[in-house]
């Protein structure tokens, strides 16, 4: 019995009940596919809400890489790695709350959710809720989101609204529609579900480095992620897992920069449209994680993001969106101006590459095409 127990426990083993099947009544092995990425719900449930098995919407978020950047480490004076969350399934960092979010919604019966988003938000929402089965409605500046954010909103069947407006418009409608009208969550990181599963990077990034690292740069837009990281640093830190929490270093786009200006903008503007937001819901929390921690927050400027992209891109082969090259651009700014961090940093790349190809194609176009000979083809490589 004990064997057999133990037995069930490893394999999933079921009796056979089915009076047409001779095995009737006999153990059969039933070995199933090992789920590859099980998902951060799974992985950190203890330090989770609580969510029943059935209504848990995973992808199998979380677990991306930590890419050591030797290359830029030299330029920034510090061990550097990179934190590639645009290896989550909708390819931005969104993944880790979205699936406690949308699944906590699903538990509690609600059958659509609604967000505002500069597009990845928007993208997780649309996958998440395909999973869970429910209605996704998005709210987006019309004609800022970038080209791959919107397809994967369309791709996965959710409702594209188009607000003549910017995001903070659009978080202010989406936070109505979602108090208003009955039965439709709002899927923002203003719910607190957001900020739970989102924290989940900052355990695995202090379990890879076995300590958590000194310092930790990354973007802030709505300022849900710097929220996040810094709670779940301190977390960690509280179960007694760590002596200590980094130094959080947080970078705005400068059209974009209202932590560091101490007022909001009317009017945002910057290349990184991932974080063109002029009024922050959780600006709270990106002060305190900056104040708490011992960093800060400042701002880069647009042509500081695209460099920092392009470097990563062509130095250590890690292709990120203009925004999330900002915790990089930072940096390097605050590194050539001698305020560099030092020890082991920690930067935040917070989507793909892949999500704005405009921004690439802005700088670089692919060439002409020349006729299929050996001529030609050795012509061109050789200028
Ligand atoms: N990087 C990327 C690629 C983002 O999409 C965002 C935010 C941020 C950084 C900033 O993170 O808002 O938590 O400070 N994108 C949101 C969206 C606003 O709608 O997709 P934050």
């Amino acid at each position: 019995m004990a064997f057999e127990l133990l037995f069930a426990a490893r394999f999933r083993v079921r009796k056979v009940e089915s009076a047409r099947f001779p095995m009737k009544g006999k153990l059969v092995l039933n070995v199933q596919a090992r789920v590859s990425r099980q998902g951060v719900i799974r992985r950190y449930r203890r330090w989770l809400p609580e969510i029943p098995d059935d209504a848990i919407a995973t992808i199998g978020e979380g677990e991306t890489p930590l890419i050591e950047a030797t290359g830029i480490s030299a330029r920034v004076g510090a061990s550097l790695f990179l934190k590639f969350e645009g290896m989550n399934p909708t390819a931005s960092f969104k993944d880790r709350g979205m699936t406690v979010a949308m699944s906590r919604a699903a538990a509690t019966g609600s059958r659509a959710c609604v967000c505002a988003s500069t597009g990845n938000t928007a993208a997780s929402a649309a996958a998440y809720a395909a999973r869970a089965g429910m209605e996704c409605f998005v709210v987006v500046p019309a004609g800022k989101i970038a080209l791959g954010k919107a397809v994967q909103v369309l791709a996965h069947g959710a409702r594209i609204v188009q607000i003549e407006g910017n995001f903070d418009a659009a978080l202010k409608l989406s936070k109505r529609i979602g108090e208003e009208l009955g039965d439709v969550t709002l899927v923002n990181s203003v719910n607190p579900d957001r900020i739970e599963g989102q924290k989940t990077a900052a355990f695995e990034v202090a379990e890879a480095l076995r300590d958590p690292p000194d310092a930790v740069a990354l973007p802030v837009g709505n300022a849900g992620n710097i929220t996040s990281y810094w709670k779940g640093f301190c977390e960690w830190r509280g179960a007694g897992h760590a002596g200590s929490a980094p130094r959080m270093l947080g970078f705005q786009a400068e059209g974009a920069s209202p932590l560091v200006a101490g007022h909001d903008f009317e009017s945002p503007e910057t290349v990184a449209s991932a974080i063109r937001i002029g009024s922050p819901a959780s600006k709270e929390g990106a002060l305190s994680a900056a104040r708490e921690s011992g960093g800060l927050i400042e701002s880069v400027t647009d042509e500081e993001m695209l460099a920092a992209q392009e470097m990563l891109a062509r130095e250590e082969g890690v292709f990120c969106e203009p925004a999330s090259a900002a915790g990089i651009a930072g940096l390097l700014k605050l590194a050539s101006e001698g305020r560099g961090p030092g020890g082991t940093v920690v930067s935040v790349l917070t989507g793909h590459g892949l999500k704005d190809p405009d921004v690439i194609l802005g700088r670089v176009q692919l060439p002409d095409p020349v006729p299929a000979t050996f001529e030609a083809v050795a012509g061109r490589m050789e200028r």
